[in-house]
């Protein structure tokens, strides 16, 4: 029996547990936290390590078509003239004068409130699932203190990068609920700036990279030329990222500093990359159900052509349901020529591969899956958290929460126990069993407590098997009980059928 917890609480649920168990704390909280900013503790660590192996397993090692990089985090800072970003990665920001408080222009949203065709104000929200709700419970407080009397008409919420000027002084600050303090919006860049070198001047400022990418595109050449690649190839990253947001918020949804897996599949310029960017649509699916995400949870945002960068061709985003609404996950984008061409005219080097298939030479065009670690832990600890109730010891059902990470990504694996910790003989069988499996995979050791409250501690943090070692499993036939966590069911295996059983449900069949 399984009830998804209410999506309101989820979120604040999450953070708790991350806490509590040792996945995620903010970042230098001794000194009361650092905003945007995010550490990963114990289990934590293992867990985004599993998604990062997961991905890396399946993208580069098990095709055949793509490599693997690791490039720089600084990098010359002609590369982000190049790529555009020193020009124009910015986002529109609005700063309240009277709190000081920063928002990101496309995230706040205000309205006219008009009663019988005459407006009596305005009012703000911030983006969030409640906005238009939100926004209209203000507008009747609005015309309630007005003591207005007729028709309200329906609020229409526009975000603030299309506020026109004579509608600046008069939407309310989110922050203080009056007008009159909110700025035009203006840019906002958001690379980290850094000098390199003895010499502080301008000739030294350096970026901390914004995205992966760069470094991909910036050792193109290298890779074509030592390697055995051909068209159509791709080139593979994971490392972090930095943005100065200026709105970090939802946990780790939107950090400052973050991870990203990224790959550039360059293809023919004449290649049908409709066909292909639907492949990668698909092989990115198919990845995220792998590592134990809902189907359902999933959807696909097209981005209108007319809101696309002028030189590129399409982009969707896979989009996953968080606990504070459908937002983007994953960004695959057909990028076209233009890196590559930007990269060859500012070095003066030439980006060309030569096909041997069609004996031609060009400049190849570009897909980019490109997706981060962070936020695809966030969507696994969404997906995984679940509250239910299960038997206890005396058959009493009891509430649970329960993780339910998939066994390929999970921190642990399974947990040994030894039923009573004052047998020698069942804690020196358990050792040796726990000691065999750890050869293999994380696993965890488990002594102290009733051996429900071990089930218990163990299912909190997504371990998916528990293996208990008992009188029969010394006295009897060898075999020990295997309780899987989803179902508390438990049955006798022997040592060979249970490391035959984990090697299929954590590593996958082989065929
Ligand atoms: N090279 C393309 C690129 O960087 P993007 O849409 O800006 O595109 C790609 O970022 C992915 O990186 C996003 O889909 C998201 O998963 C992740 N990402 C971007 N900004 C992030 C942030 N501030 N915090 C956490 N993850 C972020």
């Amino acid at each position: 029996m399984t009830a998804p917890a209410a999506s309101d609480h989820l979120m604040e649920a999450i953070v708790g547990l991350c806490k509590r168990r040792g996945f995620i704390f903010p970042s230098s909280e001794i000194y009361g936290g650092y905003n945007g900013f995010y550490d990963y503790g114990p289990l934590g660590v293992e867990l985004r390590n599993n998604i990062k192996k997961a991905w890396w397993r399946d993208f580069v090692q098990c095709r055949d078509d793509i490599e693997g990089l690791d490039s720089s985090i600084l990098m010359h800072p002609s590369i982000w003239k190049a790529s555009g970003h020193v020009d124009g990665f910015s986002d529109p920001m609005v700063d309240c004068k009277e709190s000081k408080l920063r928002y990101r222009a496309d995230q706040l949203f205000f309205a006219p409130v008009i009663v019988d065709g005459a407006t009596i104000g305005y009012v703000s929200v911030l983006e969030s699932p409640e906005q238009q709700s939100q926004a209209e419970a203000a507008a009747q407080t609005l015309k309630r203190k007005a003591a207005a009397v007729g028709e309200l008409a329906p609020i229409e919420l526009k975000d603030y990068t299309e506020a026109q000027p004579e509608e600046y002084a008069l939407v309310p600050s989110p922050a203080t609920g009056k007008p009159g303090s909110l700025t035009p919006p203006r840019e906002f860049k958001l690379m980290f700036e850094t000098k390199v070198g003895p010499v502080a001047d301008d000739s030294a400022t350096a970026y901390l990279r914004p995205e992966t990418a760069q470094g991909i595109f910036a050792n193109y050449k290298n890779v074509v030329d030592t390697g055995r690649v051909k068209i159509p190839f791709g080139i593979a990253q994971i490392g972090k990222a930095f943005r100065n947001e200026i709105t970090p918020r939802n946990f780790i949804f939107r950090s400052r500093e973050f991870e990203q897996m990224e790959i550039e599949y360059f293809i023919a310029p004449d290649a049908d990359w409709k066909t292909l960017h639907r492949e990668w649509l698909d092989a990115c699916i198919a990845w995220l159900v792998s590592i134990g995400l809902p189907r359902t949870a999933i959807t696909e945002d097209i981005h209108p052509q007319d809101k696309l960068a002028f030189y590129s061709q399409a982009t969707t985003d896979l989009m996953f349901e968080f606990p504070h609404g459908e937002q983007e996950l994953w960004g695959i984008a057909c990028r076209g020529d233009y890196d590559l061409k930007q990269h060859q005219t500012h070095s003066g080097k030439s980006m060309e591969i030569f096909d041997e298939a069609s004996k031609r030479k060009y400049v190849p065009h570009v897909i980019e899956p490109s997706l981060g670690v962070d936020r695809t832990l966030l969507a696994v600890l969404t997906a995984a958290y679940t509250e239910d109730e299960v038997s206890n010891d005396k058959g009493k059902l009891e509430k649970r929460l329960v993780m339910k990470f998939s066994p390929k990504i999970a921190p642990y694996k399974a947990a040994v126990f030894p039923l009573l910790k004052n047998k020698p003989e069942l804690v020196e069988r358990a050792q040796k069993l726990y000691r065999r499996l750890q050869r293999r995979w994380n696993v965890f050791y488990d002594a102290s407590g009733a051996i429900g409250r071990r089930y218990r501690r163990q299912d909190e943090i997504g371990t998916p098997y528990g293996i208990t070692i008992d009188f029969e499993t010394i006295e009897k036939d060898g075999t020990v009980t295997l309780r899987d966590r989803d179902t508390c069911e438990q049955r006798r295996v022997t040592e060979s059928e249970l490391f035959e059983f984990l090697e299929q449900q954590i590593d996958g069949p082989l065929d």
